[in-house]
């Protein structure tokens, strides 16, 4: 049986990136295979210095995530941090991590570049991601395009640890959607916490369409036409629209005569629409504290009896067991 493992970082709520690119592909295919899905709370240990609003924050992505359909009983959920061993696992995996290969990081280069202060933990990042995938033996890792590089620095760790010590992991695979690999923000950039143009999934009505209508624009009158492959309106309103509606946009944006705040106002109603079910759930979930805990805590007890597993394997490899 195919093994899918993925994570998210609670460092705000889930967003429209985070949706499209990895969290709706992982929730299809929890049908599939077995499906080991984590909210990553040592990684966000890199960027969030408040314990209580941490503790927050990995409430609201697990809510998130169960609201669109994430389904405890098919897939294993839980936090990262209920799993200890991987920070042993990662110490491990760093002694066979060459610092090139951490110093080639783009993700580490553009954090600093945002203005994440620079730490060990946030240059160590990709090891402690190599962790979570080989702890858990994973097959294959659904995740959008900023993660590649992360996938591939994985497969390098796996390798050489293979090498010197014999075929203890198996090499994972990255599943990236070609067509969601990289959901624009508000500002046409990828959509991005750090970027601070994120459409988050569960605004207020009102917050949502404000967000909206500040997606920035060019200066094109209403009447000219305007290049839809050049809108970050368009390619959102592509992600909820039906191929009638987006047609129909296309049209519009070609033809002139339509202004941006009318396709910001027809990409708002899609986006509040889309979400309806979501959102019921969501206020359910939200009004059932214990159930959530309970999800967690039952996630906990299987990951870590899949960790002992290979740990037993990794220390005896290494030769930290008698
Ligand atoms: P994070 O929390 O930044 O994002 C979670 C997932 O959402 C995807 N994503 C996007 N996809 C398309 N377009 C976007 N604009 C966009 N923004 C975010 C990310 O690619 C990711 O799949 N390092 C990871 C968390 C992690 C992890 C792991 C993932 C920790 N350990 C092991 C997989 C396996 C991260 O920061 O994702």
């Amino acid at each position: 049986m195919v093994r899918y493992l993925t994570g998210f970082q609670p460092t705000g709520a889930l967003h429209i990136g985070n949706y499209f690119g990895a969290l709706r592909p992982a929730i299809e295919l929890q049908e599939k295979g077995e499906a080991f899905y984590f909210i990553a709370d040592y990684h966000a240990l890199t960027t969030i210095r408040d314990p209580a609003v941490l503790r927050e924050l990995v409430r609201g992505v697990a809510i998130d995530s169960l609201a669109c359909g994430l389904d405890p009983s098919k897939a294993c959920f839980f936090r990262q941090s209920d799993v200890p061993a991987v920070t042993e696992l990662a110490w491990i995996l760093s002694n066979v991590t060459p610092m090139g290969l951490l110093e080639r990081s783009h993700s580490y280069k553009d954090k600093l570049s945002h203005g994440i202060p620079s730490s060990h933990a946030l240059f160590a990042y990709p090891v402690l991601m190599a962790a979570d995938i080989l702890l858990y033996d994973s097959d294959v890792v659904p995740v959008g395009k900023d993660q590649k590089q992360h996938l591939e620095i994985t497969r390098d760790i796996a390798i050489k640890f293979n090498e010197l010590y014999g075929k203890v992991f198996k090499l994972p695979e990255p599943n990236i959607r070609e067509d969601v690999a990289t959901i624009l923000g508000l500002d046409g950039q990828k959509m991005s916490k750090s970027y601070g143009n994120t459409i988050e999934l569960f605004l207020p009505e009102n917050a949502l369409r404000k967000k909206v209508m500040s997606i920035v624009t060019d200066s094109t009158p209403v009447q000219a036409p305007k290049d839809p492959a050049k809108s970050a309106i368009f390619s959102l309103y592509r992600l909820f629209a039906t191929p009638d509606m987006l047609a129909s946009m296309e049209r519009d944006f070609l033809l002139g005569g339509v202004g941006y705040g009318a396709f910001k106002k027809k990409l708002f109603a899609v986006i509040w629409d889309s979400f309806a079910p979501m959102r019921q759930r969501r206020a359910e979930l939200e009004a059932d504290p214990g159930h959530v805990d309970r999800i967690l805590a039952d996630g906990a007890l299987r990951a870590r009896t899949t960790a002992q597993q290979t740990m037993a394997k990794v220390r005896r490899a290494v030769g930290v067991t008698p």
